[in-house]
């Protein structure tokens, strides 16, 4: 069974991954050479939109999904008119704007911070008086890892971050006192069956994740993004793994974003869960059974930004597990991750004290 990918990066790379094992070959299809995909995979490189390239995937592939919510939605359904391509283009879409997005969660009753369409300097300082500030002006489109994102403090900051990201389709949403910010995976078959994996905790370090694990179990909070994630998937008709991402408030759960897709706050589940993300998105699409999502064991994922650390040194603390997506490095760019697993949280403790240790050195 072949499975096209459009997008080959280190989320696709585990995708394939997981594939191996279940009997299925991946191909993926992305405009950069040497995308980490293409070391577990063969790789056509051309543009998404390239309808040479896309008629080629779906001569050699029976089924497509894809590693990224940016590739371009006509691409998606132009593919998706060839051969079955899960999760839909619609689906895809709808995350692919935050206005569309946010708009969505409200009208299934999923709370979000304020938020407001802004496209002039005057509807800026009209929705920065009221909402509030602090506030964060986002793009609408294309933002990642917090890029596209100024946060006005005070209404001087205005013109500021007009001047800095006008010209484009913006909203402006009201900061959230969040306790933690919280991801939901799902995993969801065309019959509507539906798994969720225990909540994660994630840490943030610039706008990028550092640090995902599953939350101390909360069985109110658990079901509450659970309900919430089905209103989402059951809206969407969705086949595949979806994450929801929540800010912790005082006064409950805020929907922030979610992602079409394997997400980074879910690579612990590899090692950490009895079935991987990834592993269920497969099965999610392939219309297969899905795996257990529970727990083998106290685990955290740490990611490895701008530069790896030597892998010799993280395997001489028990319990590691290196993955090491073959990128070259750049300041703050996502080179791979480390799991730690452990019989115990005094044990993980320690052993993330101890990977600390070599993620400050390198
Ligand atoms: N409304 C908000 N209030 C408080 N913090 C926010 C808000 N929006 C985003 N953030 C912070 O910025 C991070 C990145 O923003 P997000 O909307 O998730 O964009 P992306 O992940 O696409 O870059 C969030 O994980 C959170 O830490
Ligand atoms: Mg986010």
């Amino acid at each position: 069974m072949n499975l096209a990918i459009l997008g080959a990066g280190q989320l696709g790379q585990m995708l394939a991954l997981a594939g191996v094992p279940l009997g299925i070959k991946a191909c993926f299809l992305d405009p950069q050479p040497d995308a980490p995909g293409s070391r577990v995979g063969a790789q056509l490189i051309a543009d998404y939109a390239d309808r040479a390239a896309l008629d080629r995937l779906s001569t050699q592939c029976q089924l497509a999904t894809f590693d990224f919510e940016n590739v371009p939605v006509d691409a998606a359904a132009y593919l998706a008119g060839r051969i079955p391509l899960h999760p839909s283009p619609q689906a895809l879409a709808q995350s692919q704007d935050r206005l569309r997005e946010k708009t969505l969660f409200r009208s299934l009753g999923i709370p979000t911070a304020p938020f407001q369409a802004v496209d002039s300097l005057a509807e800026l300082v009209a929705a920065a008086g009221q909402i509030g500030l602090p506030a964060i002006l986002k793009t609408r489109r294309f933002g990642y890892d917090g890029k596209g994102q100024v946060w006005l403090r005070e209404s001087a900051d205005c013109a500021a971050a007009w001047h800095q990201l006008g010209g484009q389709d913006l909203i402006l949403e009201g900061v959230v006192a969040f306790r933690r910010e919280l991801s939901l995976i799902a995993a969801r078959r065309p019959s509507g069956e539906t798994a969720f994996y225990p909540l994660a905790e994630n840490v943030h370090r610039g706008g990028v994740l550092d640090m995902s694990r599953p939350a101390l179990p909360h069985p109110a909070l658990q079901a509450q993004a659970e309900a919430y994630g089905r209103r989402l998937l059951d809206q969407l008709d969705y086949v595949g793994v979806l994450a929801l991402e929540l800010f912790d408030c005082a006064a409950g759960l805020l929907a922030n974003e979610f992602a079409p897709r394997v997400h980074n706050s879910g690579h612990w589940t590899i090692e950490g869960a009895v079935t991987s993300q990834f592993e269920n998105h497969l099965r999610a699409i392939l219309d297969w059974p899905l795996g257990e999502t529970g727990l083998t064991g106290p685990c955290a994922m740490r990611n490895c930004l701008g530069v790896m650390p030597d892998t010799g040194r993280v395997l001489a603390i028990p319990g590691t597990h290196v993955h090491d997506y073959g990128k070259s490095p750049r300041p703050g760019r996502k080179l791979g991750h480390i799991t730690v697993t452990a019989p115990d949280d005094a044990h993980l403790i320690q052993r993330l004290e101890a990977l600390e240790g070599l993620l400050i050195a390198s």
